[in-house]
């Protein structure tokens, strides 16, 4: 049930949206809104004022301006899915759930495209698309909640962002509400559009602090039907880079994720799974091929011809194929289910990957004995996850050394997570002064009187 009527006629607000959206899509009760005040790792959240689902474009617009007439800060949500704390509340936002924006268009197959609510999970899309003969270029674990409003306000990444890039590069067009209720919409789906600043590049990655993303024309590529996953057991980092680096020239390369040990171990207590290998491995690869006739015999040779590969598992049928994902893709809930983690999205250059990861163990433990480290990610991308469990979750000394090792190496402090409240207080570790500058001349541009999602992205000045 939504805000009784009393409840929702306390806050003039919430009475004003009631009438715009409907009372039973504007939430006051504490219960229901508490799965949206608190993010998905359970580190970040806070106290709303409610929590508005608009259904239409149109009603997006009309809470924008009710919010921005009240003086009310709002967090714009998806699937809160977000790891950074972005999407969810601090201090009394409202927050703007796209959840209902669900609609999935049809695909326009010849322009090989489709148009999409922004509270569309991508599985829908990954549905639809695959019916018509074509696909999404991003895949992520959390597929079935991940909204694609909020995929594109993130930039996420995923799995083969070797092969089709990220989220920004599949988006031909956004149509999205600023904070006074214009509507912004370039769904046109043009494949070239050269006509002055790029505002779906530019939301894209915003994290919600420009505008209010309420529909995508998401670029769709073709369906590979073939496809062959093999999960290698290696060494250490530095072979597993090897064997990345001499499988990166196969063109039907999709997918190249590392794990170690620990992590695997992890996966099988929590997933109940068997080994992936006989033998235990220091460091695993996995890699995924895909293309239109079966790559198998293509990835086998250029595996066989790696003599850092000790041993492995290939699989082309999908339920095979599912399996050997699963000890990948179950790493983040394996992990959330031992504790609420530290989690450090950053990309490293290759070049220096496993420099990296044979330090930041060490600083860990120096740091905190009792803290563990599982490190898995994209390691085609140089995007590594960091994961660290037992400090407390508001212990920053931990966020503080990983990300200051990051920088020393060259690296970033966010591949594909977005920095959110969570990395604030690092920006500029890797961004310059000039660069946040221009960064805040944009943000004051969008959006003059700080109201989306203000402390997301951009520290406070000074
Ligand atoms: C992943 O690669 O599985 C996601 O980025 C989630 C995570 O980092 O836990
Ligand atoms: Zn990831």
């Amino acid at each position: 049930m939504a805000g009784t009527a009393a409840e929702v006629t306390e806050d003039p607000l919430a009475a004003r949206l009631a009438a715009t959206v409907g009372e039973a899509h504007v939430l006051t009760d504490p219960d229901l809104r508490a799965q949206y005040e608190i993010d998905w790792t359970r580190r970040f959240g806070g106290p709303s004022r409610l929590v508005v689902l608009p259904g239409t474009t149109d009603e997006v617009a009309a809470v924008l301006r009710a919010c921005a007439e009240a003086g009310a800060a709002v967090v714009p949500q998806g699937g809160n899915t977000g790891l950074v704390g972005g999407g969810v509340p601090r201090d009394g936002e409202v927050v703007l759930s796209l959840r209902r924006l669900d609609e999935v268009g049809t695909v326009d197959e010849l322009g090989a495209q489709i148009v999409v609510g922004a509270g569309a999970t991508l599985a829908a899309v990954q549905q639809t698309a695959r019916a018509a003969g074509l696909d999404v270029g991003v895949d992520l674990a959390s597929r079935d909640s991940a909204t694609v409003g909020g995929m594109v306000a993130t930039n996420a990444g995923g799995t083969h962002v070797l092969r089709y890039g990220g989220m920004r590069g599949q988006v031909l067009g956004v149509e999205a509400v600023l904070a006074d209720g214009s509507v912004v919409s370039r769904l046109g789906g043009l494949g070239k559009d050269n006509t002055g600043y790029d505002l779906p590049g530019l939301l894209a990655g915003s994290e919600g602090t420009l505008a209010v993303i309420t529909r995508v024309c998401v670029r769709l590529v073709p369906l590979l039907p073939a496809r062959a996953v093999a999960l290698l057991g290696v060494p250490d980092t530095a072979a597993a880079l090897r064997v990345f680096a001499a499988l990166r020239p196969l063109p039907s390369l999709s997918a190249a994720e590392l794990m170690y040990a620990d992590g695997l171990a992890l996966v099988r207590a929590h997933a109940d799974l068997g080994p992936p290998l006989e033998d235990e491995w220091p460091a695993y690869l996995l890699v995924e091929c895909a293309a239109g006739t079966d790559p198998t015999e293509e990835l086998g040779a250029a595996v066989i011809a790696c003599p850092d590969v000790g041993d492995g598992a290939v699989a082309t049928d999908a339920s095979g194929r599912e399996r050997l994902w699963a000890y990948r893709e179950r790493h983040t809930e394996a992990i959330s289910a031992a504790g609420v983690p530290h989690k450090l999205d950053v990309t490293l250059p290759l070049s220096r990957l496993a420099g990296f990861v044979d330090e930041v163990r060490g600083r860990l433990v120096e740091l905190d004995p009792g803290a563990t480290c599982v490190l898995f990610g994209h390691v085609g991308d140089g995007n590594l996850h960091v994961n660290v469990l037992g400090p407390a979750p508001d212990d920053d000394r931990v966020d503080d050394a990983v990300l200051r090792l990051v920088a020393h190496y060259g690296g970033s402090i966010s591949s594909e997570h977005g920095i959110g409240v969570a990395k604030l207080r690092w920006l500029a570790l890797t961004r310059s002064p000039e660069d946040i500058a221009a960064m805040r001349a944009v943000k004051q541009a969008f959006d003059p009187d700080g109201l989306l999602n203000p402390g997301a992205v951009l520290p406070p000045p000074g």
